[in-house]
């Protein structure tokens, strides 16, 4: 059991609807923590539970409803919290969509609803438990960011600015709430097997008779082999629940998954000619 003395620690995950964020509040549940997980929409909380009574943690999580880009509601929720528990010691930021499409078909409703919810939500999000967790003098913030935050690729440039932005936003974070105690780490996955690629190819932006068809519909084809191939999830919330459960993070980021290690040193250290011929040529893949 994770306890402070006789308190025990709390967590709150977003997105914990499925996917990393499902399995996730599981893990961290699993490990002790009181788990606060919250979803936009609470009806779809059966999995979770599912699984949850499964590894025999379901007593230590309850759903909030939550949507990342409805202020109300966060604010609703983190008090909440604070009321039932008077502490947040870990905040996963998880939740996100993918917006697929190249970057002139792209209408600016889904531009803006990709930065809504993947950086503006976490940024609101993390403003939210920041003053309760320099009250309590410390805690650990985890953002779900990935490789596409580290790596643009074409028909993914909506995706990869959001999660640029939460790269940028999270290396600013960490020096300005270190000396409160307060912990700050990326996670940077690589594909793995969930939703958002589904709902993303289901709602791919090109017009017709795009002048990207042919170079879109290499890049889906590329996707969806990588999504049908990708591993499980499960070891992205393992990774979460150990960082979770670390005095330090001496590390600002957490590759994880097929080629994300390689991945930050090739971005860095190879000239760029080299890394963009390489995007290519993945691109193009085999049909
Ligand atoms: N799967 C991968 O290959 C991969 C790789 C790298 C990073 N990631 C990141 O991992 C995170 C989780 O994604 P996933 O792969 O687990 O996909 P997922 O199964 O689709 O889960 C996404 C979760 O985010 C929630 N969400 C979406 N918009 C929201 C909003 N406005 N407010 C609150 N919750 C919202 C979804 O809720 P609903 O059920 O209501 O839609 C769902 O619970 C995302 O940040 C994603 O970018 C995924």
């Amino acid at each position: 059991m994770t306890t402070l003395g006789k308190v025990e620690k709390t967590a709150l995950v977003t997105g914990a609807s499925s996917g990393f964020g499902l399995r996730i509040a599981v893990e961290l549940a699993k490990r002790g923590y009181r788990v606060v997980a919250a979803m936009r929409d609470p009806r779809k909380q059966v999995a979770l539970m599912q699984e949850a009574e499964r590894v025999g943690a379901a007593g230590r999580i309850e759903v909030a409803q939550l949507d990342v880009t409805d202020a109300a509601t966060i604010e609703a929720a983190v008090s909440d919290m604070l009321r039932s528990y008077g502490r947040i010691d870990v905040l996963v930021n998880n939740a996100g969509m993918a917006v697929g499409g190249f970057v002139e078909e792209v209408p600016m409703a889904a531009w803006r609803a990709q930065t809504e919810t993947n950086f503006l939500g976490l940024v609101a999000m993390t403003r939210a438990v920041l003053p309760a967790m320099r009250a309590k003098g410390g805690g650990t913030i985890i953002q779900m960011s990935s490789v596409s935050g580290l790596w643009g690729i074409p028909g993914f440039g909506a995706y990869a600015a959001s999660k640029f932005a939460v790269e940028g936003f999270s290396e600013s974070l960490r020096h300005e709430v270190a000396p409160f105690g307060i912990r700050v780490a990326l996670v940077e996955p690589g594909a793995y097997r969930t939703a958002i690629w589904a709902k993303g190819f289901a709602d791919i932006h090109a017009q017709p008779d795009s002048p990207y068809a042919g170079a879109l519909q290499a890049v889906l084809r590329m996707a969806r082999r990588t999504a049908d191939t990708a591993p499980d999830p499960r070891e992205v919330a393992e990774l979460v629940g150990r960082l979770a459960d670390k005095r330090r993070l001496s590390r600002l980021r957490y590759p994880i998954g097929r080629g994300a290690r390689l991945l930050p040193l090739a971005v860095r250290l190879l000239p760029w000619r080299l890394v963009e011929a390489a995007t290519r040529r993945a691109m193009r893949g085999r049909n």
